[in-house]
């Protein structure tokens, strides 16, 4: 595996088939591999609150036979009491992976850059790599990849741009529906594109959510309004009227199309109550994929070293 650091999903290139193939073979016996990393200790570290990311790759750890070590953000006090580099060069004295949840992308980088161990993004501003190996696994478990329409309502945030780099290496067709101001990043948007045409897909950006979802294989949603941007909040209930997925919006996409969402939810705003509990929803299914995506990554990463 060529791939030390998952910062952002495009840093797997031609490895995020392996892994994701990976993931499903270790989701049909979930203790198969359990001495693959006896003696290792990985780092887990969280700027922000979590719960699907934090217990699944504790528990992914210590299912590979390793020891989780969990520390949170104001235990640490990256940027205010120790700097990044020296966070990052003390942590790889001691454990053999670090993965980290953070406010800010840049510290995250800051980190790859000194760390002489594997990081990896257990969430940022920017990207959230893990839940798209997730989502994509969980798509798999439905249609092939490649040709898949998905369509994404909501906030162009960390997990839309997971999702629209992720998709496009896989060949899939990524919409993004968000109203203005609210868009994906250009230059994530500008990569995906570039990444969709090598794999024969298109990406797309509208203002539109019933077009986007208008005969889609997978309708994904997620929060409008994202950890640490809690103040916007009032702001965003407004921008966002319009894009709440709902039943009467999901009968728009294909009749066998797939409902996701990262969770949490907040039913009411950008999904409703039904939709989570709608036959079509397989949003424990992915929850339950965070476990064996992330053992999948650990393996490619550690193994071998
Ligand atoms: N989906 C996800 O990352 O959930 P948590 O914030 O609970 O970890
Ligand atoms: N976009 C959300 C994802 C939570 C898992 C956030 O950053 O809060």
């Amino acid at each position: 595996m060529k791939t030390r650091n998952l910062l952002m999903i495009t840093d797997l290139g031609g490895d995020l088939t392996k892994v994701l193939a990976d993931a499903a073979t270790l989701k049909q016996d979930r203790l198969q591999r359990h001495d693959a990393l006896a003696g290792h200790s990985v780092g887990i570290f969280f700027e922000h609150p979590s719960m699907r990311t934090r217990i699944s790759s504790e528990v992914a750890i210590a299912e590979l036979g390793a020891h989780p070590v969990t520390l949170r953000g104001e235990e640490v006090g990256i940027s205010s009491r120790e700097a990044p580099e020296d966070v990052a060069r003390v942590l790889s004295r001691y454990v053999s992976l670090v993965a980290m949840r953070v406010r800010s992308h840049v510290t995250l980088e800051a980190v790859a850059a000194h760390a002489t161990v594997p990081v990896v993004n257990l969430l940022s501003d920017r990207s959230h790599p893990c839940q798209a190996l997730a989502d994509l696994q969980t798509i798999a478990e439905h249609r092939t990849l490649a040709g898949t329409r998905l369509a994404y309502v909501g906030d162009g945030n960390n997990v839309a741009h997971s999702l629209l780099l992720g998709g496009a290496m896989s060949g899939m067709d990524v919409t993004i529906a968000s109203p203005k101001g609210f868009e994906p990043a250009g230059d994530i948007v500008a990569e995906a594109t570039r990444l969709a045409a090598e794999h024969g897909a298109l990406i797309a950006v509208t203002d539109d959510p019933r077009a986007a979802v208008d005969g889609a294989d997978v309708v994904y949603t997620d929060v409008w309004t994202s950890m640490g941007k809690e103040e916007e909040k009032r702001r965003r209930l407004e921008a966002f009227s319009g894009y709440e997925v709902t039943e009467e919006m999901f009968s728009l996409a294909k009749s066998d199309a797939v409902f996701l969402h990262c969770l949490p939810a907040h039913r009411g705003e950008e999904v409703s109550a039904a939709m989570i509990e709608h036959p079509r929803s397989f949003v424990f299914d992915q929850a339950e994929n965070r476990l064996h995506a992330f053992k999948a990554l650990m393996l490619a990463l550690l193994e071998g070293q």
